[in-house]
Formats: structure tokens, C-alpha cells, sequence
């Protein structure tokens, strides 16, 4: 066995692709890698769903199929990722152990055997045989040097998996507040449950908070989704623990969802990993961002996808843990399961693999090799057709090769941020617990500050609420309920500058109001608090002055008591919207995008940030000397930069869907 140098996985930029040669003829498996490895792809995953052809039977192991497969992958000169096979307990399993399945929050039913993910985060029947099968895979491949590295299950959480309503998950959540509360009266007061005689007599008797009447107290919702969370994350820890001993040259990835879709604090997910992966997909991620609420963007980018949704995953992914990351899985087609599945633009596959590399990728590997001509994902695009032939998404992949090797001998350093903007998933769950009214979710709100920030040709670190934020020049933090003391601490002693959106600090710990209103313990930042929220409809604005020019604030608007802060922003009313303390700025309303970028033009300026603003649908980023320009229009447009500088990709002028690279070592960072 070689000792592999560890860099987070990788050692250049290269492109994979994920292969199932259990679903395909023997015969083709030879073909398939000499194909690979011809088209420029230096990674395969392989084994993600495999758990019944690996152990049919309970103990009875075929890793015949197995090794020959990696024999012939690796023998065509690609390197291996190989994937434990959680996400698909099979039938021997499930049969043995019904209890494995999870319950549905919304409807009480079980969610049974016949697709994917059918587990319950709460089992310890599951658990111990996830560990297990984990062990046995690693015992076997983890000193085998043709395997770079693992990825544990597959996509945590996706098809709302992290909530459970069985009898386990109730048992779990039980001790788990007794852990919290230590005795019933100290959570009886915590969440407030004299309140309509919600009152337990002991942690044994505490129900989940679904199915109830009507809503259930935030607070019981809000310890359970805590308690979900800590709960996948000890799932994956195991799995994770089960493969370290034996695998000790050979890293450990998890491919990530959104974290809003995971419902859990990625950041602690990550920890343990030597790096996060994420599965990209522009178009069907856009079309639920956009679909029902902005059509005409939805069919605007129905081919392309919007110019920083998936820039604004890439970059949670970088800051996950701070450093490089794979994608797993790159859309190279249609795929099958959003409302409406358009093919990509020509050259958007091209775009989204340059785009995710310009935000720190180190791989890119597409998802899928060929085409299912069975089964549930038929209609999915893959780099080959069913029948073999070579699909539309096969030429830009050889684009994109040509284009790696003009990078590889170029340093590569992570794009450098000035700014930072602050996530947690808690946000997310106050505002899914208590919407107050609809839209105002906090994964929007926080999209449309990084987009914002984007359109201003800012870099932006998207980062937890215990980064280290002294780097940073301005520091935005679109949506925090819940700040922690931590956080509090750290925001005092750096310099930057701090913007903070309606609804921070205006909960409790124990989602309650803080005993000297909203925004809470922030206070000690900004002299004011909140009187009241109002919500609106999403078809009502209601207009403000800021210097000189009219906006709009609208769906989330708070009355604010000001203190000695100073009015940045008001109403015709004279009421405020925008307050200032120092270098402490709260915004106490959501508003429309021109007024975000007005107002973070003025915060860059003040903190001595460049921006520039780009056309609508050009985004810019660098790394060190390299620097991308990226065209999700359709018409061309001309770059302003200097026609004399090295170009690596296209030239100034950027054709619609399509990305230039040069080098500028002048403004290198
Ligand atoms: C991903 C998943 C893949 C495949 C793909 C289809 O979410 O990891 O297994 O289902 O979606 O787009």
C-alpha cells in the first residue's frame, strides 16, 4: 500500500463520474472505463446502492463482482471512489427488522421497502447494521491503494428523511430531553407549556410535536428538530467511525443536499469528513427556488438555471469547512424528478463544471455514466445514452478537459473573500416552525443577500456562526432568530463591518420573545427594539426613502423603538427601517433588490471593499491569478477587462452560455 499525500483528497483539478457496473452487462464494464479514462475522467464512484448484490443474504458476502469491477476500472487508469450502501437497506434486512423503517411526521404512516433512504435516523437495529456493513467494506478495500477514498450513504436527508414519527424516534427524543432539561418542570417552563395545558408529568410521557390538532408549541418543535439533527449526525459519525480503522490512507466524503433540504446543522455534519461533496444540480434546484413565485425568472433560466443559485451552493459547500470540495454529482442532461426537467442550454454543462472549479471545487464528477433504460430514473440524462451512444453533455466534458490541463500548472489557491455571510440552519427552522406569513423563508432571505453581494462582483464566504470572522471587512448576517453567546462574543471584537436582517435575536434559546424584545441579546450592538412584526402579501410593497431614492420593503416588516441609534432608512410614516449603531447596522425589514444593492454598494465603499456592478447575468470570480467570467444570458456581452491579458478560455467578448479564463497576476489576490 502506498501512503497517498493528503491534500483533502486530491492533488489537481481532475473529473470523475459515477458508475453502477452493477446494473450494467459484465461484458460492457471494460469498454466503459477504456471510455472514461479516453474522455479525460480520472474518478469513478462505484457501490452507492449495492447492499443486496454485495450481501444478498444476511452475512453471505459476494465481493466477487465487486473486485473484478475495481480490477477493471483501475486497470483502464482511473482511481476509485468507493460508497458505503446505506442509503438502500435491502429487503433481507427490512424483512428482519421492520422496526428500521421511519414513520411520516405528516401522515402517521410508515414509509415502506421499494425505493431509497428507508431508515429511521432512531434506529439502533439500523445503526449497528450501517456500522457494520461500513466495517466490512472497509476491512476489505481500506488498505487497497486502486481506492482514493469513500463516500459514506448517499445524500443524508434528501426526500425529507431526517424526521421521524416512530416509536424509537419518540423514545430517543424522550431521553434526549431529559439530557436537555435534566428534570420535566425545568422543559415544562422552557417551552412555556402551561399554555394550553401542555404540561408533562415525566420525560416518558412526551409526545412528538406532529399530528396534532392544530400547531404545537415552537418551542417542542424546536427541541425535536435539535434533536433530529444530533441524531444524523451521530448516525453518520458511526458510520464514519466504522471506516477510519481500516482505511487509514484513504479519505472519507459525504455528498450534501442543500442545507435547507437537510433540515440539519451541516457544519457539524462535516467535521468529521476530510471534505464535503456536494451533488449539483442547476435546473431542477431553480425551478422550486423560482417556479411558483417568479415564473417569468423561472422560464428566464429554465435552460441555464439563476446566474447564483448554484454559485450560492458552491460557496456553502467551500465554507462548510473552510477549504476545497467535490462535486459528486454534475448534471449533464435533463434530470427526472423536478416539476419541469428542460435540457440544458449548449454549453451550460460546461459552464456549471468551469463555474464550480472558479468557487473551489478541486473534482468534478458528473452523475451519470449511462442512462438507466430501467427502473426510476429512466428519464435522467446520463453521459452516455441507454444504448451507449454519447449524449449531447459529452462534448462540453471535452471542452472542459482541454481547459484543466491549461489550469494544471497553475496555482490554484480558494477564492479570498472579504466579505463573510453568516447561515445556520436555525434560522430555517424558526422560520418553518413560525412562519407568520408565507415566504419570508429564511433560505431565501439569505439567497437574496448573497445574490446581491454577487451581482456586485463581491467573493463571499458563506460561513457558521462560530467561523472566525476576523479576516472579514463587512459581515452580513441576513437571518439569525437565535443568536449564540459565542457569536455575540466574536462580533464585538472584530472590525468589521456587521448587517444584520429583520428577525435577528428576536428569539430565545427556547424560541421565546427575550425579555427586552427583539433583537435581543443584540442590544449590546444597536439601541433600539422591536414593537411589532407585521407580515405582508406577496403582492404588496410598501415604498421608503434611503438617500435620496425611493424602494420598497415587503412580506416581513418590523415597527422599531430607536434609541440612540441613528435612522439610516424611514418610511413616509417617519417610522425606521434601517438603523444604525457604529460600525452595527439592523435592517428591520425584507425589501426589494435594488435597495440591497444600494445599500451594500454604500456598506462595501464604507468598508472599503471593491465592488462593481456586473450585468444581470455575468458573474466574475478569481482564484489567485486565475480569474472566470461567466454569461448565464443568452447574448453576448464584452468584459471589462483588458484585451491584452493571457486567455486560457474564450476572450472579452463572452458569447451567451459560456465562460472565459485569463490570467491577471496584477489585482492577484
Ligand atoms: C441525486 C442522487 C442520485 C440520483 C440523482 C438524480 O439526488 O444522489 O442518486 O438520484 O439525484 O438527479
Amino acid at each position: 500500500m502506498t501512503k497517498q499525500v493528503f491534500t483533502g483528497g486530491h492533488t489537481a483539478l481532475a473529473l470523475g463520474v459515477c458508475y453502477y457496473p452493477e446494473q450494467w452487462p459484465e461484458q460492457d464494464w471494460a469498454d466503459d472505463a477504456r471510455q472514461m479514462h479516453a474522455l479525460g475522467l480520472h474518478y469513478v464512484r462505484i457501490g452507492e446502492f449495492a447492499w443486496s448484490r454485495l450481501e444478498p443474504r444476511q452475512g453471505e458476502f459476494c465481493f466477487g463482482w465487486l473486485d473484478r469491477a475495481i480490477d477493471t476500472l483501475a486497470s483502464a487508469g482511473l482511481k476509485i471512489v468507493l460508497c458505503t450502501p446505506t442509503a438502500t437497506p435491502p429487503k433481507w434486512l427490512i424483512d428482519a427488522h421492520p422496526e428500521i423503517l421511519p414513520v411520516d411526521p405528516v401522515s402517521g404512516h410508515t414509509r415502506g421497502f421499494g425505493s431509497r433512504r428507508h431508515y429511521d435516523f432512531s434506529s439502533p437495529v439500523f445503526l449497528r447494521e450501517a456500522s457494520r456493513i461500513s466495517a466490512v467494506l472497509a476491512q476489505r478495500y481500506g488498505c487497497d491503494d486502486r481506492i482514493v477514498g469513500w463516500q459514506t450513504d448517499n445524500e443524508l436527508c434528501c426526500h425529507d428523511t431526517s424526521h421521524s414519527a416512530s416509536n424509537t424516534a419518540r423514545e430517543n427524543f424522550q431521553a434526549w430531553c431529559e439530557r436537555r432539561y435534566g428534570d420535566i418542570s425545568s422543559l415544562n417552563t422552557a417551552w412555556g407549556n402551561v399554555f394550553w395545558s401542555m404540561e408533562y408529568s415525566s420525560f416518558a410521557s412526551i409526545e412528538l410535536p406532529f399530528n396534532a390538532v392544530t400547531e404545537t408549541n415552537p418551542a417542542h418543535q424546536l427541541a425535536y428538530r435539535r434533536f433530529a439533527s444530533e441524531q444524523v449526525i451521530h448516525f453518520h459519525n458511526s458510520c464514519i467511525e466504522a471506516i477510519r480503522p481500516h482505511a487509514p490512507s484513504q479519505w472519507i466524503t459525504h455528498n450534501f443536499i442543500p442545507m435547507k433540504d437537510t433540515q440539519v446543522n451541516c457544519f457539524d455534519l462535516a467535521r468529521p469528513l476530510d471534505f464535503v461533496s456536494y451533488d449539483s444540480y442547476p435546473l431542477g434546484r431553480s425551478e422550486f427556488l423560482l417556479g411558483r413565485e417568479q415564473p417569468e425568472l423561472a422560464r428566464r433560466y429554465m435552460r441555464t438555471g439563476h446566474p447564483d443559485y448554484t454559485a450560492y451552493y458552491l460557496d456553502q459547500c467551500r465554507g462548510l469547512k473552510n477549504r476545497g470540495f467535490w462535486i459528486m454529482e454534475q448534471q449533464p442532461g435533463p434530470v427526472n424528478w423536478a416539476p419541469s426537467n428542460p435540457r440544458p442550454a449548449p454549453g451550460m454543462v460546461a459552464l456549471w463544471t468551469l463555474e464550480a472549479i472558479a468557487h473551489g471545487a478541486d473534482v468534478v464528477s458528473f452523475f451519470r455514466w449511462r442512462q438507466a433504460p430501467f427502473a426510476q430514473e429512466q428519464m435522467h440524462a446520463g453521459l452516455l445514452r441507454s444504448d451507449r451512444s454519447k449524449s449531447d453533455a459529452w462534448r462540453e466534458v471535452e471542452t472542459v478537459v482541454r481547459v484543466l490541463g491549461a489550469l494544471a500548472p497553475l496555482p490554484l489557491p480558494q477564492p479570498v473573500a472579504q466579505v463573510a455571510l453568516l447561515a445556520d440552519v436555525s434560522a430555517q427552522w424558526v422560520c418553518d416552525i413560525e412562519q407568520q406569513g408565507q415566504k419570508a423563508e429564511a433560505h431565501k432571505v439569505a439567497f437574496q443577500f448573497y445574490s446581491a453581494l454577487r451581482g456586485l462582483s463581491v467573493a463571499v464566504d458563506i460561513l457558521g456562526v462560530d467561523a472566525d470572522l476576523s479576516a472579514y471587512a463587512l459581515v452580513v448576517i441576513p437571518s439569525l432568530p437565535i443568536v449564540p453567546d459565542p457569536l455575540l462574543s466574536s462580533l464585538g471584537t472584530i472590525d468589521a463591518t456587521v448587517l444584520f436582517g429583520p428577525r435577528c435575536g428576536a428569539k430565545t434559546e427556547e424560541f421565546g420573545i427575550p425579555a427586552q424584545r427583539a433583537p435581543g441579546v443584540l442590544q449590546s450592538f444597536l439601541d433600539i427594539r422591536v414593537n411589532s412584526v407585521e407580515t405582508l402579501r406577496p403582492d404588496v410593497r410598501e415604498a421608503f426613502s434611503y438617500r435620496g431614492e425611493t424602494f420598497h420593503s415587503r412580506l416581513w416588516c418590523e415597527d422599531l423603538e430607536v434609541g440612540s441609534a441613528s435612522v439610516e432608512m424611514s418610511y413616509q410614516s417617519g417610522r425606521a427601517g434601517l438603523v444604525r449603531n457604529g460600525r452595527y447596522y439592523y435592517l428591520s425589514t425584507l425589501t426589494d433588490d435594488p435597495f440591497l444593492d444600494r445599500l451594500l454598494e454604500n456598506l462595501l465603499t464604507g468598508a472599503d471593499v471593491d465592488w462593481r456592478k456586473v450585468p444581470g447575468d455575468v458573474r466574475y470570480l478569481r482564484r489567485g491569478q486565475v480569474c472566470f467570467a461567466f454569461n448565464y444570458g443568452e447574448t453576448s456581452t464584452q468584459l471589462a477587462v483588458d484585451d491584452q491579458l493571457e486567455f486560457l478560455l474564450g476572450g472579452r467578448e463572452l458569447p451567451g452560455h459560456s465562460a472565459s479564463i485569463w490570467l491577471d497576476d496584477r489585482t492577484a489576490d
